[in-house]
């Protein structure tokens, strides 16, 4: 009976909302849940100005800039914009990872877009010959928030949207770009939301060890002895090295091919860094497919990893084995070919988004991050700005501007800005370099003690802690009382 009345309860309800468009009742597992249609993004193009800043060079040349729009949940001419500003990345990997931004559309009726940053995914300006020199030279921050501006006033043109306040989303350097949207064009967008956006470490600002402390620190936080067990083996790993003994390194690691220079053990330490990095960053509470394949809780299971079997060697191979060896397929460690150094000590990723990326931290982005086996779990790998410029110098032809991005973007001295929360996640290594107190009534920092990298963006999920769900909750309300501002602002216009 009581399951009659329910089925009959649920049908009405699913034909209501059905007929409201936007959401909808579900089967969760057991459970009836309340939950908003998945998003159908369709895939466009935008014809986009080459070069914003200069009129000879390339004159009006345009190159067709990939975005995806999805307009279901949208009140037509009236509800608001939502723009995530793509980073470094084909643009469905942070539409796929994002669901936070679709589910508060569906709640407030937003068109949503996410564009893709010029250089990366399929935004490429010149084809294959993009990362040449000097073709490679219009990929800047300032030519991509200018992408940006010139999209959004054309989409508003093009739909029909003038009157729509446009809020902007991103995370990470995506964060950091809609925190320069706000500063560079106040004009079009309303409001950001900065979600992990190291905006300070990445201008130069802080200490060069915090990141790896950091990183350290969530694996410490798990159980001391991790860290120990972290920092014994690649102590191990260094005596061995000194030693030369080439042969055991190669078979207590795997490795495809037998070490024999000091470079290669340089690179073998890069790539193992790298694994906890990742971990750090992604320690979601569910398993995730995002920048690499992870378990729940993978700082965890590294720890756990760490603290088993036999030889510490064996139980530093098979952690970083969870983020290279999420297969179970790999039959050896191919260490250029797993792992590529560049100018981002964090790491740049593989394929072409790499370049790009690697391009940008030899310009602008500053990332002159080290380890150094004091403050930190790991070997010492320095990355000075003399460094970085000799890298650069050869791989670019290129010197970087210490300072530049400061200037520009104004470091930490934001005070005369508005409307921006910036969030950030205690477990991730990202957060130190980012505002981590609020700088005024409408520069909000939200703090989520069990969050890992933008995990606020990210969609909702049973395993949530209640510190996001929180975070959720205030954003989504601050953002309401943007755009509600904003439309009174437009509509005195209109008087
Ligand atoms: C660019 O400008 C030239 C000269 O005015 C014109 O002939 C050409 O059609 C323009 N190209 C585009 C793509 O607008
Ligand atoms: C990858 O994982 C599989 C399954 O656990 C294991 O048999 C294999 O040895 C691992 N490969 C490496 C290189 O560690």
């Amino acid at each position: 009976m009581a399951k009659m009345v329910l089925t009959w309860f649920v049908a009405t309800l699913l034909f209501l909302c059905e007929a409201q468009g936007f959401r909808k009742v579900v089967r969760v597992g057991n459970n009836w849940e309340l939950t908003d249609p998945k998003p159908e993004f369709k895939e466009k193009y935008f014809s986009q100005i080459v070069d914003h800043f200069n009129y000879n060079s390339m004159g009006n040349g345009t190159y067709l800039q990939r975005y995806l729009i999805t307009d279901q949940y949208w009140k037509k001419g009236y509800g608001p914009i939502y723009f995530y500003t793509g980073n470094e990345g084909d643009i469905w990997a942070f539409a796929l990872n994002s669901g936070f931004i679709t589910e508060l559309a569906a709640k407030e009726r937003a068109l949503v877009i996410f564009a893709e940053h010029r250089y990366y995914g399929k935004s490429l300006p010149f084809g294959k010959d993009s990362f040449h020199i000097p073709e490679v030279g219009l990929l800047t921050v300032e030519q991509a928030l200018a992408d940006y501006a010139v999209m959004i006033t054309e989409l508003k043109k093009d739909l029909n949207a003038q009157a729509c306040p446009v809020i902007v989303f991103g995370g990470s350097y995506g964060g950091m770009l809609s925190v320069y949207m706000r500063l560079r064009y106040p004009n079009i967008v309303a409001g950001a939301l900065a979600a992990s956006a190291p905006i300070l470490s990445t201008a130069g600002m802080g200490d060069p060890a915090q990141f790896f402390r950091d990183v350290t620190a969530d694996f410490e936080n798990c159980d001391p002895a991790c860290r120990d067990a972290v920092k014994g083996a690649f102590e191990k790993l260094q005596t061995l090295a000194q030693q030369e003994d080439y042969a055991r390194i190669q078979s207590e690691f795997s490795l495809c091919k037998t070490p024999s220079s000091a470079a290669d053990i340089h690179q073998l330490n890069g790539l193992l860094r790298n694994a906890f990095t990742l971990m750090a960053m992604l320690d979601y509470p569910y398993s995730t497919a995002f920048m690499s394949s992870m378990p729940p809780f993978p700082v965890k299971v590294a720890c756990e990893t760490m603290l088993k079997g036999d030889g510490l060697m064996a139980a530093l191979k098979d952690t970083v084995g969870i983020v290279y060896n999420s297969t179970g397929k790999l039959t050896c460690l191919d260490i250029y070919n797993l792992y590529i150094e560049c100018a981002d000590p964090t790491g740049c990723g593989l394929g072409f988004d790499s370049l790009a990326w690697d391009y940008q931290a030899c310009t602008e982005i500053e990332m002159c991050f080290e380890s150094n086996g004091a403050s930190d779990m790991f070997p010492p790998l320095p990355f000075t700005q003399q460094q970085r410029e000799q890298y650069c110098a050869k791989r670019w032809a290129v010197v970087p501007r210490p300072g530049w991005l400061k200037t520009q973007f104004w470091g930490d001295a934001l005070s005369t800005a508005s409307n921006i929360i910036f969030s950030n996640g205690d477990l991730d290594p990202w957060a130190n370099g980012g505002v981590r107190q609020s700088l005024s009534s409408s520069l909000i920092a939200i703090r989520i003690p069990e969050g890992a990298h933008h995990l606020d963006l990210r969609g909702s999920n049973v395993a949530d802690p209640d510190s996001v769900i929180q975070a959720r909750k205030k954003e989504s309300e601050i953002i309401s009382q943007w755009v509600k501002i904003e439309r009174g602002k437009h509509q005195g216009r209109e008087l």
